[in-house]
């Protein structure tokens, strides 16, 4: 049988991480992405790591003009769909910008996977969709509540999109992941996250003020109801992220599962606060970090960590990376990107 898998964000940050487990694991990958936030020397990356260059296209995925004849030339067993914008506070002031590109996308894949025999979808959710828990570990079967930005919206209704399609008899699968905070780099150093411009996320912000790029991490709020005040995140080794993409793409298409959709959290179980990943930084870079407290930023929740009993059990995947050596390799990617000349 093909192994054909469609990637869309394939050069992005956790896209590509997830090319390479694909490609180790002998899928044959063929990525999309319209390179607004990343760029195609990403591609260079894999080829080191994998020593097998992805076929890729420049494609936007709302453009349904562009996607047509893909899927009449590639045989797609199945597709693992990260293209999306994701800056919340950009979201809140560009919300059709925001729902155009994640809904849309969306909705063309979906319509082009029966008329192609593509059978089943990995979608990229997010721990967004629960909002602020009112208990941690939060668990798949939280209730969601109302989103605090389009970008959040735009995941929780991209999930019923989903769900409405499958009920509605369509011949396809999917798998909704729930991602936490993913954070780190291959451990080659080979590709890691590169936002374009000033970073939106602590990680690369907190290892770019490290290197001297930024001159001072800002901490958003040291007076949440927190042990040390500050916000509570459950941080995902991206590497271990992209793995479970694998084992979802496996199950879809050898029916291990009788369930059409399926939601998944991936997440460590365990919370970390910001002020704490701050210090674990300091320790695995051996430098002292210049920060400071402001005030709280608009939408953060105050608490959040994963309950991943179901991903551990059903799908047979946990996170195995230490905090500590997710760290040492978001830091090696930016010393890295440095020794370049890339920033
Ligand atoms: C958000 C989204 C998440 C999305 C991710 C991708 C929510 C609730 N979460 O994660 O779904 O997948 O963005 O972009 O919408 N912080 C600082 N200083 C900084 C940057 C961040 O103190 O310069 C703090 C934040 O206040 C937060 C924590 O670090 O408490 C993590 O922030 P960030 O990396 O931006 O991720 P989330 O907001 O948790």
């Amino acid at each position: 049988m093909s192994k054909k898998i469609l990637v869309t964000g394939g050069t992005g940050y956790i896209g590509s991480h997830t090319v390479v487990e694909l490609q180790q694991a002998g899928y044959e990958v063929v990525i999309i992405d319209n390179l607004s936030n990343s760029n195609e020397e990403v591609l260079d990356g894999i080829v080191n790591i994998t020593g097998k260059r992805p076929i890729f296209f420049n494609i936007d995925c709302t453009d349904m003009n562009a996607l047509t004849p893909l899927f009449s030339e590639h045989a797609f067993v199945g597709i693992i769909h990260f293209a999306a914008s994701k800056a919340v506070g950009e979201s809140v002031q560009k919300p059709l910008l925001y729902y155009r590109n994640n809904l849309v996308s969306l909705i063309n894949l979906l319509e082009l996977m029966p008329r192609h025999n593509v059978k089943g979808i990995v979608f990229s959710s997010s721990c967004t969709v629960y909002g602020e828990p009112d208990s941690n570990p939060i668990d798949e079967n939280a209730p969601i509540k109302p989103a605090a930005s389009p970008y959040g919206n735009s995941k929780q209704i991209n999930e019923e999109i989903i769900k409405d399609f499958i009920h509605s008899g369509a011949d396809v699968k999917s798998i909704i992941l729930r991602y936490f905070n993913p954070i780190g780099a291959h451990p080659s150093a080979e590709i890691g996250e590169l936002p374009l411009g000033v970073p939106q996320n602590l990680v690369p912000y907190i290892t770019q003020t490290g290197l001297g790029i930024r001159e001072q991490l800002s901490v958003f709020g040291d007076d949440y109801d927190t042990p040390d005040g500050s916000c509570i995140r459950d941080f995902i080794n991206v590497v271990d992220l992209a793995k479970a993409h694998v084992i979802a793409i496996e199950r879809m298409l050898n029916d291990k599962s009788n369930d059409k959709v399926e939601i998944f959290n991936l997440g460590t179980g365990i919370g970390v606060s910001v002020l704490e990943l701050i210090n674990l930084f300091e320790k695995v870079s051996g430098t002292s970090l210049n920060y400071k407290i402001v005030d709280r930023r608009e939408g953060d929740i105050e608490k959040i960590w994963a309950q991943p009993d179901k991903a551990n059990n059903v799908l047979g995947w946990k996170a195995e990376k230490s905090i500590e050596e997710t760290m040492d390799s978001a830091w090696k990617w930016q010393l890295r990107l440095r020794e370049k000349g890339v920033m």
